[in-house]
């Protein structure tokens, strides 16, 4: 084809046309909502619609309980409480994460320990899960990233060898298969988040996935102020917290789901699409598709970018310059998450509590965690959001059209010119 001149240096743009918007809605929303506001039913505790959707959303992702929370951070941190998780233990999480699936670990009084990823994939690489372990560990955290599954046959053995609890974080994972079964209950219990850029959403929201009857009844009881099913209203059995869903966002969710399987269908097919052009330029490098990824959400697509194949021009340089050709992809976590101020200053408040705890009774210094993985990964790493994918094959290519301008054009982009 012919490639023409940078849109970043005055040229036309291989794309004007606006890409699908997201969150995706139609009257069926409108009218959900119109039904909770007349019902005057807003809590889950007068109303019908979070429970059936924490019985839609629980079957559909192969997992016997469900329980529907205020978002996904709330969802680890209570799974992590009803694990058993407590002061003095370490739970082992991915460096290469959003904050959450550390900070859930804090939030029950664990300590989060980094492991590293494999850059290949992006996930929690269970060799250096096993080099993290320690007496202290009680629990392991991999994260299906980007909505592609973490490695858990190894995970699992390696679980079930050191006696510890398997959390996933599935914050990505609504219709991901990990060999053909969804993800999240795969381990005792798993996390997923509802939040606005999420494949499907609610504004905010989140739902713990479990096939664990004890599990999912320890859930509840902690999302709900400590109270249990079927006992009196003012009887509080733990100390828990409100994390309830309301019956606004159960409304919203109910109506996100009749559409979940059709688009998660589209965004993994078009992602295959897109990769088979994408890997034809030097300038990207494919993750490995393990073949316990059997389809992911793409809540993420994710690719590498090769520098040395783009003879010297940045990363930075080059999503400007894809950008300008009208196609919004971003470089993600700009460094991993270990090197975030709260860590690297240990910023945890006036008595350092978790890790002054008698019941640890260690030191962890996050400045001297080394994950090379990880750094390599959010040096090189490229995304493009979940949204892009819900268009037409034809969108496709012009992402690869901008892709191929860019490349042929590397001379020009590294003289600056
Ligand atoms: C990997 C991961 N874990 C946990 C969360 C937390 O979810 P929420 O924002 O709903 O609390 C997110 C959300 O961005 C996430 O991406």
């Amino acid at each position: 084809m012919a490639v023409g001149e940078l849109a970043l240096l005055g040229g036309e743009p291989v794309r004007t046309k606006a890409w699908p918007e997201w969150p995706v809605y139609d009257e069926r929303e409108m009218n959900a909502l119109k039904d909770v506001l007349e019902s005057r039913a807003w809590s889950r505790s007068y109303g019908p619609k979070v429970q059936q959707f924490e019985e839609a959303f629980a079957k559909y992702q192969d997992s016997l309980y469900g329980i529907a929370v205020a978002n996904g951070t709330a969802a680890l941190e209570i799974s992590l409480k009803a694990a058993g998780v407590e002061a003095g233990d370490e739970v082992i999480v991915p460096a290469y994460t959003f904050i959450a699936t550390a900070s859930a670990a804090l939030q029950v009084n664990a300590i989060p320990i980094f492991a590293d990823i494999d850059p290949d994939t992006g996930n929690i690489d269970p060799r250096s899960v096993e080099a993290s372990l320690t007496d202290k560990t009680k629990a392991l955290v991999p994260v299906h990233f980007g909505g592609r599954a973490a490695d858990m046959d190894s995970l699992l053995e390696i679980a079930r060898r050191h006696n510890l609890v398997v959390i996933e974080d599935a914050c990505h994972g609504w219709g991901s298969t990990w060999r053909g079964r969804k993800v999240g209950a795969i381990g005792l219990a798993g996390g997923v988040s509802f939040q606005q850029s999420k494949n499907m959403t609610s504004g905010e929201g989140g739902f713990i996935l479990t096939n664990d009857a004890e599990t999912a009844g320890k859930c509840y009881s902690l999302q709900h102020i400590g109270r249990i099913e079927g006992r009196p209203f003012y009887e509080h059995h733990v100390i828990a917290w409100n994390y309830r869903m309301t019956e606004w966002q159960g409304a919203i969710l109910l109506v996100q789901l009749e559409r979940l399987e059709e688009q998660t269908q589209k965004r993994w097919e078009n992602s295959l699409f897109l990769e088979e052009r994408l890997k034809q330029f030097p300038c990207f490098r494919v993750l490995r598709t393990d073949p316990w990824v059997t389809r992911s959400s793409v809540h993420v697509y994710m690719i590498r970018y090769n520098e040395a194949a783009m003879e010297g021009v940045s990363r930075d340089k080059f999503l400007q310059a894809l950008n300008a050709e009208g196609i919004p992809a971003w470089s993600g976590y700009p460094h991993p998450l270990y090197r975030n101020p709260v860590f690297t200053e240990m910023n945890f408040g006036r008595t350092g509590h978790p890790f002054t705890c008698s019941l640890y009774g260690r030191s962890v210094d996050y400045s001297k965690c080394d994950c090379p993985g990880t750094e390599q990964f959010c040096g090189d790493a490229v995304w493009l959001y979940q949204s892009m994918f819900l268009a037409d094959q034809e969108d496709m290519l012009d992402i690869a059209r901008a892709v191929e301008k860019v490349w042929e054009n590397r001379a020009t982009l590294r003289g600056g010119t």
